[in-house]
């Protein structure tokens, strides 16, 4: 384990899909007294709030936020509490006061303590006029309520960088794929599903078309690329800090559901699309990620094959 910080660490969300695996990761880093779980559910089981320090908190109630920065000592903030795509489309005005409302409380936190601030941005800021394998910079007009609120998310970070110098980052997330939390309410949910329909009944109902390409990600590529870039030195990061593409593996979900079948004797799987497909077209099917290769070495590990083993493995050892 790594000495801690100077000062403590706390996760928003923490008990979400990505939460639950970056509290886990930084707490096995630099021990679990230094990592402050926060969410607004009460899961008295969760790994997270048994392994180790965990409050009850909502980032739309600033007040609150700023006390508990202040009671537990922090100096870092991952961020990671958001409605997804398919949720935000349902409630765009929670949407607004959770993912943009809930970022000015953690910036303002920032700017007020000299707190760093790690604060994800997603594929979905891209929309149907980006190129399909996106670029780091051109224009960004996404047609989801998530999108807008994630483009709105990295221009206050810049802001808070610029104008306040806070020490703000993050990464353009790919869908993120992984067993030990469900994912909820976004639109590449069907490749994370599909894996424990598999294993359940042995055939998947997929809400995409067969043809539907989006850029994907294993849990385990995406944690280790969050705390690459929280560690590298702000100097060699540029006007992307805020929404770096970073690139896994691209694929459509009838590959996907081949790989699965490979592995799941007898799996069948019917393509049925909803809304949803209207969001997964909006979005790239791959991104240029050759900023943060180049800014702080970025670089993924786990390709098709590799993440569905992992995912199945997971899985399997999880039901013993
Ligand atoms: N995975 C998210 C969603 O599907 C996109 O960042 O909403």
């Amino acid at each position: 384990m790594e000495a801690a910080e100077s000062s403590r660490i706390l996760v928003t969300g923490a008990l979400g899909q990505i939460g639950t695996e970056l509290t886990e990761a930084l707490r096995a880093r630099f021990g679990a007294d230094a990592v402050v779980a926060t969410d607004v559910r009460d899961l008295p089981d969760h790994p997270c709030v048994v392994g180790g320090p965990y409050r009850h908190l909502s980032v739309i109630d600033a007040d609150e936020f700023d006390k508990v920065v202040v009671e537990e000592g922090i100096g870092t903030v991952y961020h990671l509490a958001a409605l997804l795509s398919a949720t935000a489309e349902k409630v765009p005005e929670l949407a607004e006061r959770i993912n943009v409302g809930g970022l000015v409380t953690v910036l303002e936190a920032a700017r007020k303590h000299s707190l760093r601030v790690y604060a994800p941005s997603s594929i979905a800021v891209f929309g149907p006029d980006a190129p399909k394998h996106a670029p780091q910079i051109c224009a960004l007009n996404p047609t989801t309520v998530y999108g807008r609120t994630k483009v709105t998310g990295e221009r206050l970070a810049m802001n808070y960088w610029k104008q306040y110098g806070v020490d703000v980052r993050g990464i353009r997330y790919p869908g993120l794929i992984s067993y030990k939390a469900p994912a909820g309410g976004g639109t590449t949910d069907y490749a994370v599903d599909i894996f424990h329909s598999a294993l359940a009944d042995g055939h998947y109902d997929c809400f995409v078309r067969a043809d539907t390409r989006l850029p994907m990600m294993y849990m385990d590529d995406a944690i280790r690329a969050t705390i690459a870039l929280m560690d590298a030195p702000a100097d060699d990061l540029g006007e992307s800090r805020a929404g770096y593409n970073i690139s896994g593996i691209s694929f459509t979900a009838a590959q996907l559901a081949d790989s699965v079948a490979a592995r799941v004797p007898g799996f069948t799987c019917d393509f049925v699309p909803d809304v949803r497909q209207e969001y997964a077209d909006s979005w790239p099917d791959s991104v240029d990620d050759s900023a943060a290769q180049s800014e702080w070495g970025w670089q993924a590990e786990f390709d098709l094959d590799a993440l569905c083993d992992a995912m199945f493995d997971g899985l399997n050892q999880a039901s013993r």
